[in-house]
């Protein structure tokens, strides 16, 4: 459903893009969030996440042109989050191979989209669209939690 409402609209957009991005693109839909059971596990699912993508946007933005004003709150407010959870007890082991897939599918975002698309202002844009995929479902999984 998530998929449907929030990422679908890059099949369209971007519809000749290749069939590798969509691929990636369609992971987004995935299920990473299946199977985190316990308070603690979420704490660090969430704390790992938003780690993750704090590092995905570490990259090189010279052809960005969002707006900076934007772009830095949101930065700010990413920041923010992570030291709130990281403040949090979280799991110290965490279902390792939720956690491999996490960290797997963000360096494949990394290399595959924004280092093949050479930091481009269209690679950043599928970045934009896919983390706020992602953040719309830790929102729900959040909010699952109290
Ligand atoms: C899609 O194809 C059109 C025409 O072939 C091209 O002008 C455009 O830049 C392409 N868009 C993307 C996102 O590749
Ligand atoms: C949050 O993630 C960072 C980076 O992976 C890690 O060092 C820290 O221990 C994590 N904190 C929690 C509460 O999971
Ligand atoms: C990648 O981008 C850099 C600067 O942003 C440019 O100098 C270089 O030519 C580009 N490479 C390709 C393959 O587009």
């Amino acid at each position: 459903l998530h998929k449907v409402l929030c990422c679908c609209w890059i099949r369209h957009h971007y519809g000749n893009l290749s069939t590798e991005h969509l691929s990636l693109l369609d992971q987004m839909g995935g299920d990473i969030t299946k199977q985190i059971a316990p308070f603690e596990d979420k704490v660090r699912f969430l704390n790992e996440t938003i780690y993750q993508i704090k590092k995905l946007f570490d990259g090189n933005m010279k052809a960005v042109t969002w707006d900076k004003k934007n772009l830095d709150y949101f930065l700010n407010i990413l920041e923010h989050q992570f030291e709130n959870l990281n403040s949090c007890q979280g799991s110290p082991n965490l279902f390792m191979e939720n956690y491999r897939r996490l960290k797997q599918y963000f360096k494949k975002l990394n290399r595959k989209v924004l280092r093949k698309m050479n930091y481009s202002a269209q690679a950043w844009e599928l970045i934009r669209k896919g983390t706020q995929c992602h953040l719309q479902r830790l929102g729900i999984l959040a909010g699952q939690m109290y």
